[in-house]
């Protein structure tokens, strides 16, 4: 019973077309302008550092904006505005030597890789020129595989986290993969680790333990890391990859301070976190794995917060949940404790997808970013799509059935889910749940594959994935889809960010970006008249005009000077 898209008043500007070029598209009385690309000095001694072509050189790689940008948030430090912003993986291809073929040859290549990811935490001022970086700003940072952390939270110091460097289990090296981004109501980035699993590999023996499988690790690493530092390899190490796959907590208005990994949130491909306030004060966090025929994650913390008061246990001290939804449009919030899926408490933060499993939860198509309605209580989740129901991704999966919330067998377009926790309070184990929007083709289809009633010919669009709330309580859409622009995806050209209205269903499309690019990441500035948005893994040779493809933040503002965020 959605509306369709398009003249509600709520929506100030024309949605616009497709496109299938290699730029940026923005609605008419918009302009954009790059914020930040990969390679671009953080500090003025790396000035210069990205060349066209060869990249980053090594001694440079931890003093500029990271590679594959991703979630992202501005803070207000003391009245200036400061962004964490992840990059979330390197292209190994465009970053080392032709002579390498992708494949890291050495230590220092490796070593190259791990610095240009991880997270990127900078100062940001509009001088009169539009937004730039603060170069050599004091709140400068780069923070990668290799910076010192702390484990917190009840797996902390287990025998399960204990490694040959580190024989205490509580400090570990580096965040790895961060993908989506959230912040908590105190004021501090949270960054999500999701495929860590790719960068751990056996150059030997592997250790035995089924937790190894069900989160894809064994063989041979995805980027051979493990041939040239020992850390990565499961042979030499069985609990480093247990040291990660977690959401990590910075606080952007230090830079000396530590990061800090929160165990209590559970160890899976985390793709972001969503924080909520309960209305009995306990503080709340949604969270996706992203992976075929995984779950939705729900953290309650024991204790409550007030505006300004103590955070001290908040994220160390609670209950995990995996979420369950009933066909009859219910839903429940499942604990993930000893009782219940009988594994001691450690072991369910380590190996979550398995007690999440033992718990019953409800298998997803792919759970991406979540985002919280700051106007209403309620929450949203996008599936982003499924294109293999059956074939489990890892051993020990569950079945993949289709079920209420993943209604189509084969899902190339995805879905978002959206539920309303009872009592309005986001601490309620109980919910009721509904599809905010089914993505689909209805110029190829007159079926299910056509999407629900609010999407159109004129705002079709396929694989939500990033997702955030304006003030203003429109839900802001992300995607990270096929972008052929033919067969059943014809008339939906390259990925593109769309705008929701919660209550009406309306959906209209406000930005594309270039060929071969997914859309990710979304803040605004501290007035809301700018926004910065993430552009992944662009084509061509955006944004430069020549050269290697960069992945940038890129600032849209309105050209009157409204805030729109
Ligand atoms: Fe890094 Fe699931 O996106
Ligand atoms: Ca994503
Ligand atoms: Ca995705
Ligand atoms: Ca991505």
């Amino acid at each position: 019973t959605a509306a369709k898209a398009g003249g509600h008043a709520k929506f100030n500007f024309t949605p616009i077309d497709i496109a299938t070029d290699f730029e940026v598209h923005v609605p008419k009385g918009y302009s954009t302008k790059i914020l930040a690309r990969w390679g671009d000095p953080l500090f003025s001694d790396a000035d210069g550092a990205y060349s066209a072509a060869t990249g980053v050189p090594l001694d440079m790689s931890e003093k500029v904006f990271g590679e594959n940008t991703d979630g992202m948030e501005l803070f207000d430090v003391d009245g200036k505005e400061v962004i964490a912003v992840n990059s979330e993986y390197v292209n190994p291809k465009i970053n080392l030597p032709a002579a390498s073929e992708g494949t890291p040859q050495n230590a220092d290549e490796v070593q190259l890789l791990k610095n240009l990811q991880g997270v990127t935490v900078m100062e940001v001022a509009d001088n009169g020129n539009g937004y730039e970086i603060v170069v050599d700003s004091p709140y400068n940072r780069r923070i990668t595989h290799e910076t010192d952390m702390v484990l917190a939270g009840p797996l902390a110091g287990h025998e399960l986290v204990k490694t040959a460097a580190d024989p205490t289990g509580m400090a570990v090296k580096g965040t790895m993969n961060n993908c989506g981004s959230g912040r908590t109501l105190w004021g501090t980035y949270l960054t999500c680790e999701e495929n860590f699993n790719g960068y751990f590999g056996a150059t030997g023996e592997e250790p035995a333990g089924e937790g190894y499988a069900r989160y894809g690790i064994g063989g041979e690493g995805r980027y051979a890391y493990e041939k040239f530092d020992p850390r990565y390899d499961i042979s030499n190490e069985p609990n480093e990859p247990h040291r990660h796959g977690f959401i990590t907590e910075i606080d952007p208005s230090d830079p000396t301070s530590t990061p800090i990994k929160r165990t209590a949130l559970g160890r899976f491909k985390h793709e972001n976190a969503s924080m909520a306030h309960a209305s009995d004060g306990r503080v709340v966090v949604y969270m996706g794995d992203d992976e075929r025929g995984e779950y939705l994650y729900r953290y309650v913390s024991n204790g409550t917060y007030e505006e300004g008061g103590p955070t001290e246990g908040l994220l160390d001290d609670g209950t995990l949940y995996v979420a369950k939804f009933n066909d009859d449009m219910t839903g429940e919030w499942l604990p993930l404790t000893p009782e219940t899926v009988d594994m001691e408490v450690a072991e369910v933060l380590c190996f979550t997808r398995m007690a999440a499993s033992a718990a019953g939860g409800t298998t997803m198509d792919r759970p991406e970013w979540v985002a919280t309605n700051p106007v209403k209580v309620e929450a949203y989740c996008a599936l982003t799509n499924n294109k293999n129901r059956g074939v489990k991704p890892n051993a020990g999966g569950d079945e993949t059935p289709v079920n209420g919330p993943n209604p189509r067998e084969t899902n190339n377009y995805g879905q978002i889910v959206r539920w309303t926790p009872a009592d309005e309070n986001h601490a309620s184990d109980a919910f009721t749940w509904d599809l905010y929007v089914m993505a689909g083709n209805p110029e190829v289809y007159d079926n299910e594959y056509g999407g629900s009633d609010n999407v159109t010919p004129g705002n079709m669009f396929n694989s939500p994935d990033g997702m955030a709330f304006s003030s203003d309580g429109l839900l802001w859409i992300q995607t990270d889809g096929n972008y052929k622009n033919e067969e059943d995806f014809a008339g939906m050209g390259n990925n593109q960010m769309l705008v929701g209205d919660p209550e009406t269903g309306e959906i209209a499309r406000f930005m594309t970006v270039p060929y071969g690019a997914e859309v990710t990441g979304l803040t605004w500035s501290l007035d809301k008249k700018v926004a910065f948005v993430g552009v992944q893994h662009p084509g061509g040779s955006w944004p430069d005009g020549e050269g290697h493809p960069r992945s940038s933040v890129v600032a849209v503002w309105r050209d009157d000077g409204v805030a729109f965020g």
